[in-house]
């Protein structure tokens, strides 16, 4: 196997940014050691005696935090199994220092010390972390204590119901309703207005705030620009 070659400089940049007493912001391109460094970070902070239940590591993507954990437990579990002179080269790559005998312990123990911990190393996507968040807090953020989190095939399934619903329901004979369809119909096709009913449903927050001074009056400014009157 051909070894990676890795510059001076470089190393001595991912030391310092991989050192859990500096705060950091990398930003480098991909392939370039991203990744390494950040599961580096999380070794050497449980190597310096962090419990590994009191780090938090966020990602974007899924894909990501999975990267990260497979890296980490990786290299802790190769720990594990190495002899002792190979265990403080390692342990010295993510330090800068010799290794004690109480590092070559520890190190030794991390892998058992990761797996073992409650809850895990946590290693997970922003938005896992959030949704645990407000499983924890549902009172203090105002949301249900049993929520779930629509996925994308659930929330379309729900929309098209709701849009069956207010389908039937003006053909039923409400007056208010089929009179809206009517209007709306004359300014656009069928697919337009589930485009913008679609639009308006995914961003209702901004619309429940728009309409909460009574639609009437929200809509008057737009009445005005094209020269309708409401009940035209
Ligand atoms: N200092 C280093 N020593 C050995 N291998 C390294 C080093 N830095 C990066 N690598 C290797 O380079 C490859 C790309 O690194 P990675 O962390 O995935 O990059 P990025 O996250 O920036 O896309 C990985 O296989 C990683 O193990
Ligand atoms: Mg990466």
């Amino acid at each position: 196997m051909v070894e990676l070659i890795v510059p001076q400089k470089t190393q001595e940049d991912q030391h310092r940014a991989a050192n859990p007493e500096n705060s950091a912001w990398v930003s480098a391109n991909a392939g370039s050691g991203k990744t390494y460094v950040l599961a580096l970070r999380v070794i050497h902070l449980m190597l310096s005696g962090t419990a590994p239940s009191r780090i938090l590591c966020l990602t974007f993507t899924k894909a990501a935090a999975a990267e990260m954990s497979n890296r980490v437990f990786e290299k802790l579990s190769h720990w594990a199994m190495l002899d002792d002179a190979e265990l403080a080269k390692e342990i010295t790559k993510v330090t800068g220092h010799p290794a004690t005998t109480k590092l070559l312990r520890r190190g030794r123990q991390l892998f058992a010390l990761a797996l073992d911990t409650p809850g895990g190393l946590k290693i997970q996507t922003v938005h896992a972390f959030c949704e645990a968040l407000l499983h924890q807090f549902p009172l203090e953020a105002n949301v249900s204590g049993h929520f779930q989190v629509l996925d994308d095939f659930a929330q379309k399934a729900l929309l098209e119901e709701s849009r069956k619903r207010i389908l039937l329901k003006a053909n039923r004979g409400d007056e208010i309703l089929s009179g809206a369809f009517e209007t709306a119909m004359n300014f656009g096709s069928d697919d337009a207005m589930f485009k913008a009913l679609d639009r308006l449903v995914s961003e209702r927050e901004a619309f429940l705030d728009w309409a909460d001074i009574g639609v009437d009056v929200a809509m008057a400014p737009m009445f005005d620009h094209f020269q309708m009157s409401a009940n035209s």
